[in-house]
């Protein structure tokens, strides 16, 4: 296949990338407008494949999206591109709205004509894969119960109900126009060249530097963390196999308290670094319980049940190999940090956290 992927210079569309010209046959189109959070270094070891084409584009750009379709003509589409981040969704939701609402309607609109156009066969294999949270579910209260596929939507944040919206029009062009969909929520992913302005790459670069490491109330929020290179293993076996308008959660089986992932992170750094900075005698001494998130959700679980039964996918690493591979991979990859803890990075740690 040739896979037209969205915000494939992001965290986890360039592990998908990466994954795709690593470990398959197929080609990549990759269509990124490079804000922030988008990061061409991330995609170093491939960017030189014949397999690999790539598009500087906003997806709210309607005349460049049915460009880009006329141009590569692909099989399928991976959906990533988003604003991921619900701090800054708090401090400003207006890009939420542009690109995750916005920008889904115009890709889906751009996909819905090119599909509509094309021969018998490519019709009916065309895919519009679209990657989104489990945070549309809203919070789990009490250590109980888990996310399935039916849970009714309530999210909480600009962020999640702009993700909630482009999973509602992804699923009313595939029921009102036939477009062959497939739709992902998945949970909190962490690993390498992930943006450090979300919790696990932020604790690790802080502890490093001996600054603070800011935990939001009282730390005993509960997210499910799945390695990045699982979900991009899941995401692409829901592409080839999965049944057209089709939802299939995706999860890691790893439930841990803000505060514990913290306390992890710490402890990992003790063992594989070694020295610390001057001024810290433990890591867990930077420990420093702030403000809590307007809206913080409690408790994020999934049920990942379906993939499992019906695709055969698992998760291969467990929290624990996975987050010393992380930790490991910052100490190892200082270029890549530097390189992304510039310019808007600092203005952002500054505004949100203050001198932290
Ligand atoms: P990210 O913020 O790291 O990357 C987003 C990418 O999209 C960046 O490369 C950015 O340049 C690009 N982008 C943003 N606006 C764009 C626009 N208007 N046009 C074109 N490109 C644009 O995000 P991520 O963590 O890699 O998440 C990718 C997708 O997966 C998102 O849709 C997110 O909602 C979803 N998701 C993320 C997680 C997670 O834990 N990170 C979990 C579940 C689902
Ligand atoms: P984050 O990585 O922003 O992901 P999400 O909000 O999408 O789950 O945050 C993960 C959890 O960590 C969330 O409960 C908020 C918390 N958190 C902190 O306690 N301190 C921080 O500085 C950050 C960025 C997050």
């Amino acid at each position: 296949m040739k896979i037209l992927i969205t915000g494939g210079a992001g965290f986890i569309g360039s592990a998908v990338i990466r994954h795709l010209l690593r470990d398959t046959d197929h080609s990549v189109v990759n269509v990124d407008a490079l804000t922030y959070a988008g990061n061409l270094a991330s995609l170093g070891e491939v960017s030189g494949d014949a397999r690999y084409a790539f598009e500087h584009e906003d997806i709210c750009n309607a005349e460049a999206m049915a460009r880009v379709f006329a141009t590569h003509r692909p099989d399928a589409v991976m959906h990533l591109a988003a604003e991921s981040h619900v701090d800054r969704s708090i401090h400003g939701p207006a890009d939420f709205l542009a690109t995750n609402l916005v920008g889904t309607g115009v890709l889906l609109e751009a996909a819905r004509a090119y599909w509509e156009g094309a021969d018998e066969s490519c019709r009916k294999s065309f895919r519009f894969h679209h990657v989104s949270t489990d945070e549309v579910y809203g919070d789990l209260e009490g250590p109980e119960g888990l996310f399935t596929e039916s849970t009714p939507y309530a999210p909480s944040s600009p962020y999640s109900a702009t993700k909630a919206g482009s999973d509602h029009l992804v699923r009313a062009w595939h029921r009102t126009f036939g477009l062959p969909v497939l739709v992902t929520n998945c949970s909190n992913n962490y690993g390498p060249y992930h943006f450090p302005e979300k919790l696990i790459p932020l604790m690790i670069l802080n502890a490093r530097a001996g600054k603070p490491l800011p935990v939001y109330g009282d730390g005993q929020q509960v997210r499910d963390w799945l390695y990045v290179e699982d979900h991009a293993r899941a995401l692409v076996r829901v592409l080839e196999a999965g049944r057209v308008g089709e939802t299939y959660n995706i999860g890691g089986h790893n439930e841990c308290t803000n505060l514990a992932v913290v306390e992890t992170i710490c402890d990992l750094l003790e063992e594989l670094t070694y020295e610390r900075p001057e001024s810290v005698a433990r890591y867990r001494d930077l420990i420093t319980y702030v403000q809590d998130r307007p809206g913080h959700d409690l408790r994020y679980a999934i049920d990942a049940g379906k993939i499992e039964q019906e695709l055969g996918w698992r998760p291969v690493e467990t929290f624990e190999s996975g987050l010393r591979k992380t930790v490991q991979w910052y100490l190892d990859n200082d270029d890549w940090v530097e390189g992304v803890t510039s310019g808007a990075y600092r203005e952002w740690t500054a505004r949100h956290y203050g001198d932290a």
